[in-house]
């Protein structure tokens, strides 16, 4: 089991996803677009790793449509799951299309069908842009809350407090990256905010889990993971 939390910290900026617990809430990611030199411009586009993503939701293509407008689908193809790659631009049609390489489904960016062997369209999110530097991605699978404040520095270093859902008898770890594609690390943390950081475990409890992490540079993202 993975619980996912995108934390990106770019210079003095903080950028976090909320994952919301309820399922009548949509979980939401908010990206740093600045993270994403693929999306910089129009038909621009990127397939992202969420950390976290609820099984069978493996990644998403996101396209910038134009300046203002992103689509965001599940990357998995509707005809034999494989997963299809970013999207783009076909001058004939004046439109981003996806085309899967197994066996050459077509769909636009924003998932409608254009083509077989697939019956059905990719799944679409809704991607709306918040700022011009900022964009929200709501998937409605997640239904656990992660949450990441910049907390006081301590002995000359921010810390960030992460919290999360801890179940009971489930024993906790957090990860850190410092992009998408490098590879996941274990991190020591405090459960206190001035507490030396040197706690790798995490026993749930039942209740919602706070630990606090030395804030990383260079931006990264982080995961709470079950052992
Ligand atoms: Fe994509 Fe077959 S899995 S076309």
């Amino acid at each position: 089991m993975v619980f996912g939390l995108v934390t990106t910290l770019a210079g003095t900026k903080w950028f976090f996803a909320d994952v919301l617990a309820d399922g009548a809430t949509p979980g939401e990611f908010l990206l740093n677009l600045a993270d994403f030199p693929a999306l910089a411009n129009v038909n621009g586009s990127a397939v992202l790793t969420l950390p976290g993503a609820p099984a069978g939701l493996a990644s998403i293509v996101l396209t910038r449509n134009s300046a203002a407008e992103f689509f965001a689908v599940d990357s998995t193809c509707a005809h034999n799951q494989c997963q299809v790659p970013p999207a783009s631009y076909n001058p004939a049609a004046h439109q981003n299309e996806i085309t899967c390489a197994c066996h050459g489904s077509r769909y636009q960016a924003n998932g409608e069908l254009l083509g077989g062997p697939a019956l059905r369209s990719l799944r679409a999110f809704s991607a709306r842009l918040l700022s011009p530097t900022q964009l929200r991605v709501s998937i409605p699978e997640f239904r656990f809350t992660l949450g990441a404040i910049k907390s006081q520095p301590v002995s000359g270093g921010n810390r960030l407090k992460l919290t999360f859902p801890a179940l009971a008898f489930l024993t906790y770890n957090v990860r850190y990256r410092a992009t998408l594609s490098t590879a996941w690390t274990t991190v020591n943390f405090s459960r206190f905010a001035s507490g030396p950081l040197i706690q790798i475990d995490y026993p749930g409890i039942g209740a919602d889990g706070e630990v606090y992490v030395a804030a990383p540079r260079p931006a990264g993202f982080f995961s709470i993971i079950t052992v």
